[in-house]
Formats: C-alpha cells, sequence, structure tokens
C-alpha cells in the first residue's frame, strides 16, 4: 500500500485554507485525499472552518456557532489569503460533497468538536455524507474520544478516525478501545512502534500535518496509509520519486 496524499484543508499552501478554491486546486494537482473542517453555525447548518472563531480567515468577527448561515456567507474568505481571492466564501459541507461527488477523491472529513460541543454534529455529518452516497469514500475524524464513539454508535457506513498529538498511551490501542477504524497522529508521534500495533490491529495510520520533504519520506519510509499536506504537488513528487 502506497502512502495516500490528502490536501489538508485542501490546497492550503496555495489558496485559502477550507474553501473551494483550495479543493479545486488540490484536486487539479492530483491530490488522491482532501482533509477538511466542518462546525455549525447558529441555525445548524455544516460549513467547513478550521477555527472555531471566523476572525483569522475571514474578514468577520465571532463564533461561528454564533453566526446564521446566511452571516457566515457574507464574510470574505479569501482576501485575508491574497487579494487574488477577494469574494471567496466559506463553503457548506454540502457544497463541498456535491463538487466531490464525482470526483475521485477520499474525503477526510474533521468533525470539530474537541472545544465547542455542537450536540449534533455528528448526526448532521453522517446523515449528509450518505445522502451523497459517499459513506465508502469518507473518514470522519476528531480529537474528541466520545465524539468517536457516538459516530459508530450512528452506524457502520461510515469509518470513523481518533485524531491524536498527545504523546501519553499507546494511541493505537486507544483508538480500538473507542471502536475507531483509523488513527491520525501528529508527525513527531510517529514512529515504527506506532506503526507495529497499528500493524497487529490492522488499524490505517494517517499523519499530519506533513509539510517537509523529510517527514514526507519518512512517513512513507514507515508505510504510512496517508499524510495530510498543505502542499500535495510536492508530496506527490516525492512519492512518485520514492516508489520508482
Ligand atoms: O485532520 C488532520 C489535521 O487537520 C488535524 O489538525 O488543527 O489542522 O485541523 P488541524
Ligand atoms: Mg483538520
Amino acid at each position: 500500500m502506497k502512502t495516500a496524499i490528502f490536501a489538508h484543508r485542501g490546497a492550503s499552501g496555495y489558496a485559502p485554507e477550507n474553501t473551494m478554491p483550495a479543493f479545486q486546486l488540490a484536486y487539479e494537482l492530483g491530490a488522491e485525499g482532501i482533509e477538511t473542517d466542518v462546525q455549525l453555525t447558529k441555525d445548524g447548518i455544516p460549513v467547513l472552518v478550521h477555527d472555531e472563531q471566523v476572525k483569522r480567515t475571514t474578514d468577520g468577527r465571532g463564533f461561528i456557532k454564533n453566526l446564521t448561515f446566511e452571516e457566515v456567507r457574507r464574510l470574505d474568505a479569501g482576501s485575508w489569503f491574497s487579494r487574488k481571492f477577494t469574494g471567496t466564501v466559506i463553503p457548506s459541507l454540502e457544497e463541498f460533497l456535491e463538487w466531490a461527488v464525482d470526483k475521485p477523491l477520499y474525503l477526510n472529513i474533521e468533525l470539530k468538536n474537541n472545544k465547542i460541543d455542537y450536540s449534533n454534529l455528528e448526526a448532521i455529518v453522517y446523515d449528509t455524507v450518505l445522502r451523497f452516497g459517499l459513506q465508502k469514500h469518507c473518514t470522519l475524524s476528531t480529537f474528541n474520544e466520545e465524539s468517536v464513539k457516538k459516530i459508530k454508535r450512528i452506524g457502520n457506513s461510515i469509518s470513523a478516525a481518533l485524531l491524536t498529538s498527545r504523546a501519553e498511551g499507546n494511541p493505537v490501542t486507544k483508538a480500538a478501545k473507542l471502536g475507531a477504524d483509523a488513527l491520525h497522529i501528529k508527525y513527531r508521534l510517529l514512529g515504527s512502534n506506532v506503526m507495529m500495533h497499528a500493524d497487529k490491529q490492522q488499524m490505517p495510520v494517517r499523519v499530519y500535518t506533513v509539510n517537509k520533504k523529510v517527514h514526507m519520506l519518512q512517513c512513507m519510509k514507515l508505510k504510512a496509509d496517508g499524510i495530510f499536506t498543505d502542499l500535495p504537488d510536492k508530496a506527490l513528487e516525492y512519492k512518485n520519486t520514492y516508489y520508482e
């Protein structure tokens, strides 16, 4: 199995993260997968944005959970990155899935519920993915351990991944105990030990956020199942040479 290249928040090294231009560019650059983050607006619409607050990546202020979808859509999510992207909006999950549905892309939708408890986020995202028939092409991931269990309680149609950035205990065992189908791990926690445990459990391991050549090659050497990178073109270039 070759290491799959996921564009982290889209091709976020070259376009504003978690926007349609970033997703489209990732696709054009040949990324095999796309990672994105989802939160809920005040009126319960799933939208793709990384931070709980809109300040860093838009011209607005406040928490996503306190803004209606209409208010979120009025924000400019492109010009903070470059003037070229002025007028780019925060996409809804639905818009993203509609775009992805006829493309050979694997999707990783990260539920951003480790700081804010969006009570129905799991069910809303799950149902939306099912509605587009993308369940076989999608993993839902989260840092929130309870949320992993919640996803698996909803059903077995969509795989769930535990995200971890903490060095305590054995992350593979922890993920398995929660019923997760995969482990998404911070690069600095990756090692042959983790891969050995994962191999035994037959648990896929994907690594974030890998932007340096030497780290990308190390993930390939350790046979990680996937990496999340802001620079999918670079990762694909190194990948092609690595597997030559
Ligand atoms: O899903 C991998 C990675 O995106 C997790 O961290 O903060 O970039 O969403 P973050
Ligand atoms: Mg993420």
